[in-house]
């Protein structure tokens, strides 16, 4: 532990992740004890098939909110905090103009709407030299695709830009007053040289943005603003508290979790799934089914595989078919998800042939393919709501899999898994994950995920830790671990098997219900 900062106090830090389902907010002390935390649920809408758009403005109220609640439980002096990291969901665009007004609702991560600009962009730039510039392929979910269909489609949209940036740097500009980006996030731009950590002028060039709409950019643990007087007093800070750059929401809960060494792989079940490997140097797989993008600690990289709709499929699940969870837990005073993974107990392993494939929101790694669809396949009169359960959590652990089998196959060793996110707090879902995988699955003390990476990016940015690496070492432990069950492991192999070739079978189907839909819309 440093000493910079001075005195006996005890110094606080704050996190702030600017997720796809809410905004959290946490605060935690110097040694990393949690001291508050506040949460509030954003609107996602979805005005056509495939689209998923936010109001930025949402974004800022509910961070407001977060943050004067979280001070108000803390009870804390706004000057023992020693700074600010925010962490958020990856891509999403939000466009300003002149004036720095938001231009039109942002368009996620998670939203698919790009496929033909994706084709254009591969035409413009070629394919080589998208692995040359920006070490990555044109996927829709990253920023420049949006950027090129608000160019197509909202002319005189595109025509007022001024400012692109991601989620949490527009939140960053309220807060501060200033344009920033770090690394982490460029990175998944599609316009960032990832292996010099620079904005790519020849790619930017090649599709025709202007370099002036990007921010300058930083390491995460840099400070890049300060409180300004008016935020501070709508969020019951200190005008003047420094603002580091933060991170993806991605390498925050990797660093959060402990992910700042080679050889640490990560599986995280949020909204999305990821698989995420830290790599000391750059790393690109040949035929790019997985992203290679920056990490929050300085100077490294990362693998990263996505599964777009992983807890989030659990969501839908509990939304459409949980009725009756929903309400047997308003009256237990429970979480739904909690009486949803006890039913999926009662289902065994394989849910007796019932496979689920979590393409809900199309899929990323490995099939690339913004028309891939959800399915329960292999329905019998026999399969009741544990199987249809058992057999989401399973599906969407299948998909995470093969994520994992592209690492194994790019030579990296996965004998230990890290499991974060809501999947992780599932003992079920933990022993599904150590069974599917074929290794361990161990959890960490630290529960806040990418809120808390943001906080420890802000503690060794304001000089309470020297490194991220020191930092993450004192303040992260394994909390438990799960080995792998042979009988289920073995029976999960076989299953493995047949949910690989479903998407195979199934892929001209998917076409056809994609074009179908499109001509609907
Ligand atoms: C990563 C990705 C998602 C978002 C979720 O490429 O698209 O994991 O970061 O917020």
């Amino acid at each position: 532990m440093g000493s910079a900062g001075g005195g006996s106090r005890m110094r606080h830090l704050i996190g702030i992740d600017i997720g796809t389902s809410g905004i959290k907010t946490i605060i935690v002390d110097e040694h990393g004890g949690l001291v508050a935390r506040a949460f509030e649920e954003i609107a996602l809408h979805t005005p056509r098939p495939n689209w998923a758009e936010q109001d930025p403005e949402d974004w800022w109220r509910a961070a407001s909110n977060t943050v004067r609640e979280a001070m108000g439980t803390a009870g804390i002096d706004a000057d023992s905090i020693a700074g600010i990291g925010l962490s958020g969901q990856m891509h999403s665009s939000v466009l300003l103009d002149e004036h720095n007004e938001v231009l039109r609702p942002s368009i996620l991560w998670c939203d698919t709407r790009t496929t033909e600009q994706c084709r254009w962009i591969t035409e413009k730039a070629g394919e080589e030299n998208l692995v040359r510039w920006v070490s990555n392929p044109a996927l829709e979910g990253f920023t420049a695709p949006k950027l090129i269909w608000v160019r197509d489609h909202e002319p005189r949209i595109y025509d007022r830009i001024r400012r692109v940036v991601l989620p949490k740097d527009y939140i960053r500009f309220r807060m501060t007053g200033e344009f920033a980006m770090e690394v982490s996030d460029a990175a998944g731009t599609l316009l960032f040289d990832v292996r010099e950590r620079r904005w790519s002028v020849p790619m930017l060039d090649a599709i025709g943005l202007p370099a002036e709409f990007m921010p300058p950019t930083f390491e995460s643990i840099d400070v890049c603003g300060h409180m300004s007087d008016a935020a501070a007093s709508e969020m019951g800070l200190k005008a003047g508290t420094p603002v580091v750059g933060g991170g993806a929401d991605n390498t925050c809960g990797a660093v959060g979790a402990g992910i700042v060494r080679s050889g640490r792989i990560l599986s995280s079940l949020g909204t999305s799934g990821v698989v995420f490997a830290h790599t000391d140097e750059v790393h690109v797989d040949p035929e790019l089914r997985v992203h290679t993008f920056c990490h929050s600690v300085p100077d490294k990289w990362y693998l990263m595989g996505v599964t777009l709709f992983a807890g989030g499929a659990f969501q839908w699940l509990r939304n459409t078919l949980g009725e009756v969870e929903v309400s047997a837990a308003r009256m237990l005073e429970t979480d739904p998800y909690e009486l949803m993974t006890a039913q999926a107990a009662r289902a065994p392993a394989g849910s007796e042939g019932l496979v689920f494939l979590p393409y809900l929101m199309g899929e990323r790694t490995p099939h690339k393919d913004a028309n891939a669809r959800g399915a329960f396949i292999g329905i019998t009169g026999r399969h009741g709501r544990p199987h249809m359960i058992r057999s989401v959590m399973e599906g969407v652990t299948f998909a995470l899999r093969d994520s994992i089998e592209i690492m194994r196959e790019l030579g990296l060793t996965v004998s230990q898994v890290r499991s974060t996110g809501g999947g992780a707090r599932s003992s079920l879902w933990r022993q599904i994950q150590a069974d599917i995988y074929g290794a361990e699955v161990v959890t960490v003390n630290a529960e806040e995920g990418p809120a808390f990476g943001a906080a420890i990016l802000a503690a060794v940015g304001t000089g309470v830790y020297g490194t991220v690496e020191e930092a993450a070492d004192d303040l992260v432990a394994v909390a438990s671990r799960t080995e792998p069950d042979r009988e289920s492991a073995a029976r999960y192999e076989e299953c493995y098997g047949i949910f690989k070739s479903m998407y195979p079978a199934l892929k001209p189907g998917f076409d056809a219900l994609g074009a179908m839909v499109g001509k609907q819309a």
